[in-house]
């Protein structure tokens, strides 16, 4: 419906911003100036830890210095609470106190018919926990209890049991006064024009209540308790109430559970989102028995704008993996995009808690890769490009790839991302070499060689991955970065880690400058404190040098390297880093080497060679994934 201007403007004015806001974030005590209206958090839109999400009661808007996000107090509830706009102006209505203006009556009436709905749903949903609870529900308790969840979960998920009758939910509800018709608007049972009798649709399962985002049942799941009936699980058909495309599983519980700014996980079953939640991981939905839909993808990107999608690891998981950054792919935005976690073949997250715990979970979810890396090694691995025109079919199919992102920023960035992969694991064109320089001993991190065959064999994930970091920094890699920043905010550091910082070779020009500058500020004598290496550094025309490096390593979060963090935490950081960096670039040039051993000879011994080397190589990654974080390939990047 429509709502006067008037009565917007005066709830507006009534409510001020930072009482909606609040409702979400806790505010920064030193920079908020509560008495002038004028309040700071960390933005709950994109995750930080230092505030630069700021409201001001006054103009009665909020807006995010770091993810550009803005908007009044409807936009707010929109966006962070997913409630449609007629939902939020009630909010606010309600926050002030302001009784709402009338409705049109056809509008009415649809409202009336949808809540007489949700009641009969929630009657349902009442009737079948009473019978799990009952003597029919004794094979079903069972059957719980041996997949391993408590009565707690049972509660809390409102899991329930269809008696196996025709007519059990029927008569219930029937005795309640519940029509035919309000049953058949609620898909709770089987009519139509050659079913002279109507009959339940749900028997002889388990039942997983649907809820709608504010926690009214709107459907249901139902799971066969015996292996020989044809759908292992029925759901509630589109009605009124539920469209399943439309919904997530446990979204309510999810989006509370992420108000701190953790991300959101999809998994794809019931039963995965239960036996996470029992183990303490709330931040998880599901689809309805569907592939994601776009509008589920949205509904994600407004609970967090990195969600990690989990699928198994086995074909049908990966194919699953890359259908959806196919659909999501177009609607990349900045901030907006997917990570995915793929789990060992034949276990689903359920399995993986059960057996292996939490950790084990977390650690998958940690190890999620970027949309970028998913696509790429989909159009590489398994691959040979040894000829012009293979490595020209794949440039063209990465070219259409990134054509259909709709936002232009983020297409470009990918199309750069892309031209740089090919680059790194192709090598290096003459151009590039120039420009790049001083490449010390034949560079790192699979860099073409003068005068070797190019791209002989498959692409090797890792060194398709190697080419990431670089890729999309324009030159500089994060773990250089982050070391090099260290240095300069923590001159402790170069005092304890002398002879490390000096050997280590840096692949980017721009922070091997910028060690030098910064040994040669540390040989005249500056004194040993970060505010006069910066100074010495800028006088001697490094300021922007510093500036970017340190808003790389700020955009990836790795706020310990900055000058803010403690010595131990920026200690911790830059070994971290060291040893990483270290490791990955010996192993590099290990690959590369066991790779053109095997191209030139390839013999079963040299391929389990090349295979041990990228063994290693992955369980670096893995670790490096943990510190890298995403915030480097998100479009966030081309705010800076
Ligand atoms: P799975 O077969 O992976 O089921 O289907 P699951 O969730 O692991 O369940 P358990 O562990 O066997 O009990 C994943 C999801 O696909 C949908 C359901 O939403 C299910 O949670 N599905 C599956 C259906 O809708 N119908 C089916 O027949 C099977
Ligand atoms: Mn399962």
């Amino acid at each position: 419906m429509r709502f006067p201007p008037s009565f917007l403007d005066e709830i507006r004015d009534r409510v001020p911003i930072s009482q909606v806001v609040g409702t979400r974030v806790t505010f920064d005590k030193r920079k908020t100036n509560a008495a002038r209206g004028d309040y700071w958090a960390c933005c709950p839109f994109h995750g930080e830890n230092t505030p630069s999400f700021h409201c001001e009661d006054k103009k009665g808007r909020y807006h995010c210095f770091g993810c550009g996000v803005s908007g009044d107090h409807f936009k707010f509830l929109g966006e962070l609470d997913g409630l449609s706009f007629p939902e939020a102006v009630e909010r606010v209505a309600e926050m002030a106190g302001v009784p709402m203006p009338a409705r049109d009556p056809e509008a009415e009436k649809r409202e009336k018919q949808r809540a007489s709905l949700t009641d009969v749903m929630d009657m349902a949903a009442r009737f079948f926990e009473e019978r799990l609870h009952g003597p029919e529900g004794a094979e079903a308790r069972a059957y719980l209890r041996g997949r391993g969840l408590s009565s707690t979960t049972q509660q809390s998920f409102r899991l329930g049991f269809a008696p196996d009758s025709r007519n059990a939910l029927k008569e219930h509800l029937a005795d309640k006064g519940i029509t035919k018709e309000q049953m058949e608007a609620c898909g709770l049972v089987y009519s139509g024009p050659d079913i002279p009798v109507s009959y339940d649709r749900f028997r002889g399962r388990i039942m997983f209540p649907i809820e709608d985002t504010r926690g009214r049942v709107i459907a249901f799941g139902g799971r066969a308790l015996s292996a020989n009936i044809p759908a292992k699980y029925l759901n509630s058909p589109d009605t009124e109430l539920f469209h399943k495309g439309n919904v997530l599983y446990n979204h309510a519980r999810a989006r509370r559970a992420t108000a701190k700014g953790e991300s959101v996980i999809a998994v794809e079953g019931y039963m995965d989102v239960i036996a996470l939640a029992q183990a303490g991981v709330e931040n998880v939905v599901a689809p309805l028995g569907t592939a994601l839909t776009e509008n589920q993808l949205e509904l994600l990107w407004r609970i967090h704008g990195e969600p990690v999608l989990c699928f198994d690891g086995d074909s049908a998981g990966l194919r699953a993996a890359w259908r959806a950054a196919d659909l999501a792919l177009p609607m990349a935005q900045a901030g907006r995009s997917l990570r995915f976690a793929l789990l060992p073949e034949g276990k689903d997250p359920d399995d993986l808690v059960r057996e292996e715990g939490r950790a084990a979970f977390d650690a998958l979810i940690s190890q999620a890769r970027p949309m970028a890396d998913l696509i790429w090694t989909r159009e590489t691995s398994g691959k040979v490009f040894d000829t012009p025109e293979r490595r020209a079919e794949l440039e063209k199919a990465l070219r259409e790839l990134t054509g259909r992102i709709r936002d232009e920023n983020v297409r470009r960035h990918y199309a750069q991302d892309m031209r740089e992969r090919v680059i790194s694991y192709f090598g290096a064109d003459q151009s590039r070499r120039g420009r790049g320089g001083d490449f010390r001993k034949g560079g790192q991190q699979g860099r073409g060689r003068p005068g070797a065959a190019p791209g002989r064999l498959a692409v090797s994930e890792s060194l398709a991955r190697s080419g990431m970091v670089r890729a999309a920094t324009g030159g500089t890699t994060l773990r250089e970065a982050t070391i090099v920043v260290a240095l300069i905010n923590h001159p402790a550091l170069l005092d304890e880690h002398f002879d490390k910082a000096e050997r280590l070779t840096l692949t980017s020009p721009d922070m091997a400058r910028l060690r030098s500058a910064l040994f040669d500020a540390m040989a005249h004598g500056t004194a040993h404190e970060a505010t006069a290496v910066r100074e010495a550094l800028a006088a001697a025309g490094f300021g922007e040098a510093l500036e970017k490096a340190e808003a790389l390593v700020r955009r990836a979060r790795q706020w310990p390297a900055l000058a803010d963090a403690a010595l131990e935490d920026a200690r911790e950081a830059f070994l971290q880093a060291l040893h990483l960096h270290v490791s990955s670039g010996s192993l590099h040039k290990e690959l590369k080497a066991a790779e053109l051993a095997l191209a030139d000879d390839p013999t079963e011994e040299n391929y389990r060679h090349l295979v041990e080397i990228q063994a290693e190589l992955r369980n670096i990654q893995a670790t490096e994934a943990l510190i890298e974080g995403f915030g480097l390939l998100s479009g966030r990047a081309s705010q800076s």
